[in-house]
């Protein structure tokens, strides 16, 4: 601790605050823990944002007891999931690119990219989880990825009116044609009619990409 005097005291206080200030600044980002368990010696593609993967995954507690087996419990089918649209957790997003098919991987998911402070269900807040996740089929999304990325300008996973309009005015640039802001507006409210399922005036990742039809 620190000797007497108010000097010394005041001292003490500011080299204190200082040390609040640096080890408060930045936390460490969380990242998920990847281990390949088994890759197959063929390997004709990877997994990447988009790709649909069929998969048997096992979850565990940290006590090592486990939640889930998808190839014991209810219909003990494998399931897709898109990768890269939050339809599962962030650390499976983060967790399954650049797999093979046939490839196994454990996954140590910490809280924040797994179901946070909240937990859900039989998953106690602030769980981390493992998984063991096995790639069976990787297909490619209805639609690409990339795509959405490109339209989505401000990275909010979501395309707002000006968004889809301003990507309208750029494929007509780039195939030629004059921009005609008439008829980019009547595209576009066409677009929002079809594909903006929720009618929140903003076309959602996941509604773009269960999407089959072209834009
Ligand atoms: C392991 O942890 C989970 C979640 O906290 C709990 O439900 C389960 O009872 C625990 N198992 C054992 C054997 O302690
Ligand atoms: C712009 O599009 C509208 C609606 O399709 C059309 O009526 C109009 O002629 C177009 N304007 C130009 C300059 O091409």
């Amino acid at each position: 601790m620190c000797p007497g005097s108010m000097m010394l005291l005041l001292r003490c206080l500011c080299a204190f605050m200082l040390l609040l200030s640096v080890s408060g600044g930045k936390l460490p980002e969380a990242e998920v823990q990847i281990e390949v368990m088994h890759r197959p010696f063929l390997c004709h593609r990877k997994t990447k944002y988009g790709d649909m993967l069929l998969v048997h995954h096992e979850v565990y507690f940290e006590n090592g007891t486990m939640l889930h087996a998808s190839r014991n419990d209810g219909d003990k089918q494998p399931m897709w999931v898109t990768l890269g649209i939050r339809q599962v957790i962030v650390g499976w997003d983060k967790g399954l690119q650049n797999m093979c098919a046939g490839e196994k991987r454990k996954l140590i998911v910490p809280p924040e990219l797994a179901y946070g402070k909240d937990g859900k269900g039989k998953i106690p807040p602030e769980s981390t989880l493992t998984y063991i996740i096995e790639v069976l089929e990787i297909r490619n999304g209805p639609r690409s990825h990339e795509s959405f990325q490109e339209m989505d300008l401000n990275d909010d996973w979501r395309l707002s009116k000006n968004e889809v309009k301003e990507y309208l005015r750029k494929e007509f640039e780039r195939h030629g044609y004059p921009p005609n802001d008439t008829l980019h507006e009547n595209m576009m409210e066409d677009i929002f009619e079809k594909e903006d399922k929720n009618k929140d005036g903003f076309i959602s990742a996941r509604e773009f990409t269960y999407k089959h039809d072209e834009l």
